[in-house]
């Protein structure tokens, strides 16, 4: 069987979306890009991260990542080819302004510049991503997101992009996972800054979201249009139905879904945690909830939550403290991916059910930002990427999604991450998600059987679409 002629037993019967449904891949800067020196980029609290000892599994850091900052070119081809709609990176801020403050640096816009136009050649769509996760590092001494500040300077840094980029960029993403940075940055510390501080970490949330709101109105005064945010968000299953496992749930859902998606599409804080925030909070809330175009959703698997227990837990490599006020024991009875990730496809259309329900008519139009799998498959001796359980993965969570908008959730587009394996995060090089393999000594792109999958599944859409 040659490259694109992939058979799959899961193809059948043919998966239809809408003709005019947005097919896309997704990448982040800090994991692909490389080049963290050159051309005037400032020093991120990645870079920083990543140079201290026992922070990242194998020890490595973004410092060439998959090159991509030298090889855009080639990646768009591989887009092109691959017959994407759009495709979803971001921007790293310490390109536009090294010290997060006053100078922007010219050489930062003009790379963004050129991937844009590329994109545009190719007829595909630039959805911009402005921060995910790589934060200046003058900003962090300065007290990073635990500083008001810092939603200033974000605005500040958005309103340049914006100026430069919004003729030419179809839609934006201001904030990628807020609750990721919270609670794994500066709450556990398992991500850059890597801080401690529990619940002392929840300004983190309110500053970013202030500064989401602060983005939104910047960008929407440069021009810029179809604006969003992609959030992480799973259902979370109780252990069992005991009173403590259920209230530790419930506590766990507030914490990690609703506390970002509440202030943005209802102007209010879950369950009294306004009290816990910072600041003059009730006009924030007016700022924060400046209505979006669309709505980002990040889906990897559900999550199963019960009363605390002194047992330790592992979130991927990362060892969990274990005075936190709920346990995640695992969900068993699901395949799991090379990254111990349970595969529940069912899971996605359960979170979007979730978010109708709990939101009804405040609930713009969604695009699925994120959804993908880490499976370690490399070429064959013949230098074939045999992936299917990607594929598998990839076509059991679309059947899942199409199920959903059946049923009545307004799904716009759906982004696979990622286009390439690339650097993941405090796990390193060994999970690969992407499309696409790289060989991180050659840095030689190798389409995988999944690449040739998805692109079999979007030239399928345009034959009479539904
Ligand atoms: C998301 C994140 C991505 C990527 C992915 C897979 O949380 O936005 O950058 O790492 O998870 O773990």
């Amino acid at each position: 069987m040659g490259q694109g002629q992939i058979e799959s037993s899961t193809n059948t019967p043919q998966l239809r979306f809408p003709a005019d449904f947005r097919w896309g891949v997704s990448t982040s800067a800090y994991q692909i890009e490389g080049a963290v020196t050159e051309d005037g980029r400032g020093t991120s609290t990645w870079d920083t991260f990543c140079g201290e000892p026992g922070r990242i599994i194998d020890g490595s850091s973004g410092a060439r990542a998959a090159d991509h900052y030298h090889r855009y070119r080639e990646d768009v081809a591989l887009m092109r080819d691959l017959g994407v709609t759009d495709y979803r990176f971001s921007i790293a801020w310490p390109r536009i302004v090294p010290t997060g403050s006053g100078a922007v640096n010219p050489a930062g816009l003009e790379f963004y510049d050129r991937l844009v136009d590329e994109l545009n050649g190719a007829g595909i769509n630039p959805v911009v991503t402005l921060f995910h996760w790589d934060l200046p590092q003058p900003l962090e001494d300065a007290g990073g997101w635990l500083n008001r500040d810092t939603a200033y300077r974000f605005a500040d840094y958005a309103a340049i992009v914006g100026e430069r980029l919004a003729d030419r960029v179809g839609m934006w993403i201001t904030l990628n996972e807020p609750m990721v940075l919270t609670n794994f940055a500066y709450a556990l510390g398992a991500h850059a800054p890597g801080r401690t501080l529990g619940v002392g970490a929840l300004p983190v949330a309110h500053h970013q979201l202030l500064g989401h709101g602060l983005a939104v109105q910047a960008l929407r005064s440069a021009g810029a249009r179809q604006i969003g945010i992609a959030n992480n968000q799973a259902p979370v299953w109780p252990a069992s139905d005991s009173a403590e496992d259920r209230g530790a749930a419930g506590f766990y859902e507030t914490l990690v879904n609703w506390l970002y998606s509440d202030p943005l599409l209802l102007g209010r804080y879950p369950d009294g945690l306004e009290a816990a925030m910072p600041g003059p909070v009730e006009d924030d809330l007016k700022i924060i909830s400046t209505p979006l175009d669309w709505y980002g959703l990040n889906y990897y698997n559900p999550v199963r939550v019960g009363a605390p227990n002194a047992q330790v837990r592992h979130v991927d490599s990362f060892e969990m403290p274990s005075d936190l006020p709920f346990d995640l024991p695992e969900i068993e009875g699901y395949p799991r991916t090379d990254f111990d990730w349970p595969v529940i496809p069912d899971g996605l259309a359960e979170m979007l059910r979730l978010l109708r329900e709990r939101y009804g008519d405040a609930l713009p139009p969604i695009h699925i930002t994120e959804n993908g799998c880490s499976y370690a498959d490399g070429p064959d001796a013949t230098g074939r990427v045999s992936d299917q359980r990607r594929i598998e993965f990839l076509d059991g969570h679309l059947r899942a999604l199409r199920q959903a908008m059946d049923e009545g959730a307004d799904v716009r587009g759906y982004f696979t991450w990622s286009l390439l394996d690339n650097f993941e995060w405090a796990a390193g090089y060994a999970q690969r998600f992407g499309l696409v393999h790289i060989d991180y000594d050659s840095m030689a792109r190798t389409p995988k059987d999944s690449y040739f999958w998805y692109r079999d599944l979007i030239r399928s859409q345009a034959v009479g679409g539904a």
